[in-house]
């Protein structure tokens, strides 16, 4: 961890939820955070307190889905802040009020242009700039477990639409871009959380009604994903991926689900040399 102290962190979508939690962590831990996203003046108060004589949480508005804005704000944190060692893919959001079948165009552009086109850019501008500083720094993209298998949700009229779709292309873009530095023998480490379900202000224009078929469900806290991340920023550099894991009660499609534990944390390991696996469950 000391590897990390007075670094400069991004995080995007950092004014809520998983963003925040991950934040205030980082913060606590020596680590400088360019905190982003459109609620200034949430960050603000994030800001006032977590900020120290010697850590800094940075509040800045940034809307990712103009690339402009996203361009601007990386080049004021180069002049003003400092190189970038770590960048969180958090920004993301999930609108349940369309479906497919009849959906609405706008809502599934706002969609794919947050959860993964901003994150492609983002990622593509902090390489460069780690790159050109020479950090061997830390990428990680929040997907969800719905970027593993698309669930069945409950309810009457809360669809999952456009989303899991998106986060299905999170986990794909992690491991083309792993694959894309491994050949370039870059030593910047890209890698993913995949968190269950989360209470967070995500679910807020929700029906209530549908909310109550979550209710026997288990919950993460947005802490669990905040110390999934610290995790990863504990591990050796041959330690790259990670999927953080929640089980909903049902069958996964795939032998690495199955062997997770219903409610548990899996992590998925992956040998940056040997692309070997291996799973170690770390729930209680
Ligand atoms: N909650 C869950 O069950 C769950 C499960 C799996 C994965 N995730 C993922 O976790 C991540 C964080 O979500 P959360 O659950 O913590 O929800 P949240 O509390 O709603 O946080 C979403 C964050 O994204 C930011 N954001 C959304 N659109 C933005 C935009 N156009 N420009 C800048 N920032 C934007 C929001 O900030 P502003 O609104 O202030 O801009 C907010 O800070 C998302 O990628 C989500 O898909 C969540």
């Amino acid at each position: 961890m000391e590897k990390w102290a007075g670094c400069t962190a991004v995080v995007t979508g950092a004014s809520s939820g998983i963003g925040a939690a991950i934040a205030r962590k980082f913060v606590e831990n020596g680590i400088n955070v360019v905190a982003l996203a459109r609620r200034l003046e949430l960050l603000e108060e994030l800001s006032k307190e977590l900020s120290t004589d010697t850590t800094k949480l940075y509040p800045v508005r940034c809307d990712v889905t103009d690339e402009q804005q996203i361009l601007d704000v990386l080049a004021w944190v180069e002049s003003e802040v400092g190189p970038i060692s770590i960048l969180v893919n958090n920004a993301g959001v999930f609108n349940g009020s369309t479906n497919l079948s009849d959906g609405d165009t706008q809502i599934w552009k706002q969609t794919i242009y947050t959860n993964c086109i901003a994150l492609c850019i983002f990622t593509r501008e902090v390489i460069k700039s780690m790159k050109a500083n020479g950090i061997d720094g830390l990428i990680i993209h929040i997907s969800s477990i719905a970027g593993r298998y698309v669930p069945d949700v409950p309810g009457e009229h809360y669809r999952v639409n456009i989303y899991p779709a998106t986060k299905h292309a999170v986990t794909a873009l992690n491991d083309s871009l792993r694959y894309e530095l491994r050949h370039e023998k870059s030593k910047i480490r890209v890698t993913s959380i995949s968190p269950g379900i989360t209470i967070t202000d995500i679910f807020r224009d929700h029906p209530a009604e549908d909310m109550k078929s979550y209710g026997n469900m288990p919950y993460m806290h947005p802490n669990d994903i905040a110390d999934a991340a610290m995790y990863i920023l504990s591990t050796p550099p041959n330690v790259q991926q990670f999927y953080g894991f929640q089980g909903l009660g049902k069958s996964y499609p795939t032998q690495l689900l199955k062997s997770s534990r219903v409610g548990g944390v899996c992590l998925c390991i992956v040998d940056t040399n040997t692309n070997s696996i291996g799973i170690r469950d770390v729930s209680n």
